[in-house]
């Protein structure tokens, strides 16, 4: 029978099917590294308020960075018996330096030592996360000077809607993943504070220092309610969430690429050390890291769904329940890091198929649009000007051909503003050429932003 370090109220031994059900050790060892430095600042705080002595410290200290050795060499025993990461690091300690170890728990609950210890993890988990999109970003940016002068049509609806330039589209994704790291700061705020000290849930009566721990883990703060603190799983909530948002924008970046890769689009080229082939069919060269990362989105949304009910109705403080709150986490992260990982490398090694591109762009009369902006500009109301080129395109379609076939007597009877200079703005380049707000796909306004985010990103 393993001695619990909980079992001096208990009489009977624990059952082995509820040691089975209860362990997290099988999934919380990741947490070793984090649990340990948790657990040397607080022994550098005890010894600093005088709760052990330094000597003690020191030996705490050493025999914990043993451990983890032993942990990183995998030369430590992990058994179920012990339930969690936390019951390991401190028996092991105990068996080391005996009464010495047996002391490290003072002022200290596994409940403001499980949080502290995940809070640790989240905040190194968002820096990496952070740093995966910053080098999304880069490969994204990466692209705008090699395609430049590159039109794409743009779509509403998956319906061609008007031109727009490659920078551009590359840029839009740039700007959403910018996004998602303003997001991992602002979660990043309230991961970063301690609850260590809060004890089991009403804070100690011993003289500890809760700012001292802190700040030797490099937490910007201490919580300010021991019930609250040890109960508090609202940062998983929203670091989950955050990488599910990331996950989405993989996932709609990964099922556009999908149609753009198919014969019927044709507009891409996918590196083949990034797709798969068929077993049965030889010709087949398929675009199945997309449609994992968009298919493994499918799991962040449901980690975060698993968190937002693990919580639901969780009467204060701690209750075991919150020990699942680990395998979801675990797993958004350890996802949402891999699709980044293919995500960055498979924008940078994509080609456009330009002259397919170019192709299809006098198809879909793309630049209706701003042949109605050329006409506003003649003094003509917008809902006129709509109609009037609505009437256009029509005759276009029915000819089979482009509105800038079209001759300049069907252009004068269509309104009598129009003459000559139509044609300069009709055609995708002078569609996209003619951009000139704010934010728009225009060359010049394209250009400050492609600038703007090469200064950011230093690419
Ligand atoms: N392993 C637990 C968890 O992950 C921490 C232990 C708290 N257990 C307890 N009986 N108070 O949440």
């Amino acid at each position: 029978m393993t001695e619990k370090a909980w079992g001096g109220v208990f009489d009977e031994a624990t059952d082995r099917r509820v040691e089975e059900f209860t362990e997290s050790v099988s999934f919380d060892r990741r947490l070793y590294a984090h649990d340990i430095d948790a657990s040397k600042a607080h022994a550098q705080m005890l010894a600093k308020v005088g709760l052990i002595s330094q000597d003690d410290c020191r030996q705490i200290e050493q025999s914990l960075e043993e451990i983890r050795c032993e942990i990183e060499e995998d030369r430590f025993e992990f058994r179920i018996a012990l339930e969690d990461v936390h019951m390991h690091i401190e028996r092991a300690l105990i068996e080391k330096i005996g009464d010495v170890g047996r002391k490290l728990h003072t002022a200290r609950s596994r409940n403001d030592q499980v949080a502290t210890d995940v809070r640790l993890w989240v905040r190194e988990a968002i820096d990496r996360i952070d740093a995966r999109l910053i080098e999304l970003q880069r490969a994204l940016v990466g692209r705008c000077d090699g395609d430049a002068g590159v039109i794409l049509p743009g779509y509403t609806h998956t319906q061609r809607a008007q031109p727009v330039l490659a920078a551009h589209y590359w840029l839009a994704y740039c700007e959403k993943f910018e996004r998602d790291r303003q997001r991992l700061a602002d979660c990043r705020r309230r991961v970063n504070v301690s609850g260590l000290g809060t004890a089991a849930l009403a804070g100690t009566s011993l003289p500890i220092d809760r700012d001292d721990t802190a700040a030797r883990l490099g937490f910007e703060g201490v919580l300010a309610n021991s019930l609250d603190a040890s109960s508090d799983r609202d940062f998983l909530l929203e670091f989950a969430f955050v990488l599910t948002v990331v996950a989405e924008h993989l996932s709609t970046w990964a099922e556009e690429w999908i149609l753009w890769s198919t014969i019927e689009f044709d507009f891409l080229k996918l590196p083949q050390a990034f797709c798969t082939g068929s077993s049965i069919m030889p010709q087949k060269v398929n675009p199945d890291v997309l449609e994992l990362i968009r298919g493994k989105t499918a799991r962040v949304v449901g980690n975060l769904q698993t968190l937002l009910v693990l919580v639901k109705g969780l009467p204060l403080a701690y209750n075991r329940d919150l020990q699942e709150d680990k395998p979801p986490v675990f797993d958004s992260y350890d996802t949402v890091a891999a699709c980044l990982e293919l995500a960055a490398p498979l924008v940078a090694g994509t080609e456009l198929n330009r002259d397919a591109i170019a192709e299809r762009l006098d198809r879909g009369h793309l630049d209706a649009t701003t042949l109605m902006e050329h006409l506003i500009g003649h003094d003509v109301p917008q809902r006129t000007a709509h109609s009037i080129v609505g009437r256009l395109v029509r005759v276009a379609i029915d000819r089979g051909v482009r509105l800038s076939d079209l001759s300049l007597e069907e252009f004068r009877q269509a309104h009598e503003a129009l003459d000559e200079t139509v044609y300069d703005a009709l055609g995708a380049d002078h569609a996209v050429a003619a951009m000139t707000s704010y934010g728009s796909t225009g060359p010049e306004q394209v250009q400050h932003q492609v600038e703007r985010w090469k200064q950011r990103l230093q690419v």
